[in-house]
């Protein structure tokens, strides 16, 4: 098992990784405060995981609460269910909540337990390779609201993360490779040894080995926790973490949320972003054919879905998080492995982006 920190001063906390961590003897229980905790899960993943983690959990007062799945019921509605279940269950201030799921989950259980009776411990047990890298770690949490993605929510970081790297074989394939793209973000953004390792170890990762996945996941959660302990309200660097993000979220919504997976389009978007920083004379143009050619092997997609236009792609990009003054502020690469926040590009040199994207658009 590696065990990383997220260095947060009081508020740091331990990201275990390893294989049959769940079944690992008082790994989760060494941070459960009180004889008391509520799992929260989903029903795709009750019967494959809830069993086997509640099965070394000795504690007193085990409940679980099992939500429908989906990031449809990512609301205040399902919320509920899980304030439901403390009180009718009557789960004191001291209790734990445990997310074992993907990022729906993570994000979902984690608000509860930023919000029941002001906050009380939490734990997350993430099983997708997304929630992995990337959302079980950071304390960001929160639901969706009828009018936008993730807009109801707060900052509240776990005590521990426990990733077993197991649970990554019964992922769909798709869920797998979307979560791989996260990864790919991190080579790009700050770490290009990092990416020269993932460039020579594809088939490996492919095939999901186990000890290959172990070693992404760490130097993944690494990159992040990094991140996160130098800005971790994202009012400066974490920003970079959204890497081919805001054109990920105008595909996403454009196909409202039926088409691409989040990963999927953040690859294509990382894509477009390699290529305005291409036309900006920041990366060369052999470096962006060379991710593209990556992304490709990795079963990524490199092109835009049909429905997409220059002004679909506008329209949704003028109403992401990262607008400021009505000036599209977007992370691009200085070189691979430096990312930069910037609105100091020519409007022109953004459109001619999405003019080549869409013009060979499948
Ligand atoms: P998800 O949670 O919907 O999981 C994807 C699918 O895989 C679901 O059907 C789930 O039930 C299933 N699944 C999960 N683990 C499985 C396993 N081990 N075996 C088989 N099936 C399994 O999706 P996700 O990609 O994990 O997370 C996406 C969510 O994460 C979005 O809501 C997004 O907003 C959020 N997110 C949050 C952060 C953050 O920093 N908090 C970062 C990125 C994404
Ligand atoms: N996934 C982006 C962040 O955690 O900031």
């Amino acid at each position: 098992m590696k065990t990383l920190r997220v260095d947060l001063g009081e508020r740091s906390y331990p990201i275990y990784i390893g294989s049959g961590l769940l079944e690992q003897d008082n790994l989760l229980g060494s941070h459960i405060n009180r004889q008391e905790a509520l799992v929260v899960t989903n029903d795709t993943i009750a019967p494959l995981y809830l069993e086997r983690l509640c099965r070394q959990l000795t504690i007193k007062k085990l409940d679980t609460v099992i939500l429908p799945d989906g990031e449809q019921f990512k609301t205040l509605e399902t919320l509920n269910l899980i304030y439901d279940k403390l009180l009718t269950a009557r789960h004191s201030r001291g209790t734990t909540l445990i997310a074992l799921g993907g990022g729906v989950i993570g994000d979902m259980t984690g608000y509860a337990a930023a919000s029941y009776q002001r906050g009380v411990n939490f734990i997350q047990v993430p099983t997708t390779l997304l929630a992995q890298v990337d959302s079980s770690v950071g304390g960001k949490t929160g639901v969706n609201h009828p009018l936008g993605k993730n807009m109801i929510g707060a900052f509240y970081q776990p005590v521990a993360v426990v990733a077993d790297i197991q649970t990554l074989m019964t992922l769909p394939v798709r869920e797998y490779r979307s979560g791989i793209a996260e990864v790919v973000k991190y080579g790009l953004i700050a770490d290009p040894d990092f990416y020269g390792w993932l460039k020579q170890r594809v088939e490996r990762i492919n095939g999901r080995d186990e000890q290959t996945l172990t070693e992404m996941v760490e130097r993944s959660c690494f990159n992040k926790a990094a991140i996160v302990a130098r800005d971790e309200r994202e009012s400066d660097i974490r920003a970079i973490l959204n890497l081919g993000h805001t054109f990920g979220h105008a595909i996403e919504t454009t196909e409202q949320y039926k088409g691409l997976l989040h990963g999927e389009a953040v690859a294509v978007g990382m894509l477009m972003a390699a290529e305005l920083s291409c036309q900006l004379g920041w990366l060369a143009r052999r470096d962006v054919e060379e991710l593209s050619a990556l992304l490709e092997t990795l079963g990524l997609p490199v092109s835009v879905p049909a429905v997409m236009t220059p002004e679909k792609f506008m329209a949704a990009m003028a109403v992401d998080k990262k607008v400021a003054d009505g000036v599209i502020r977007l992370v691009l690469l200085e070189s691979i492995g430096k990312a930069v926040v910037s609105a100091d590009y020519a409007s022109n040199e953004l459109q001619k982006v999405l003019d080549s994207f869409c013009s060979s658009r499948k």
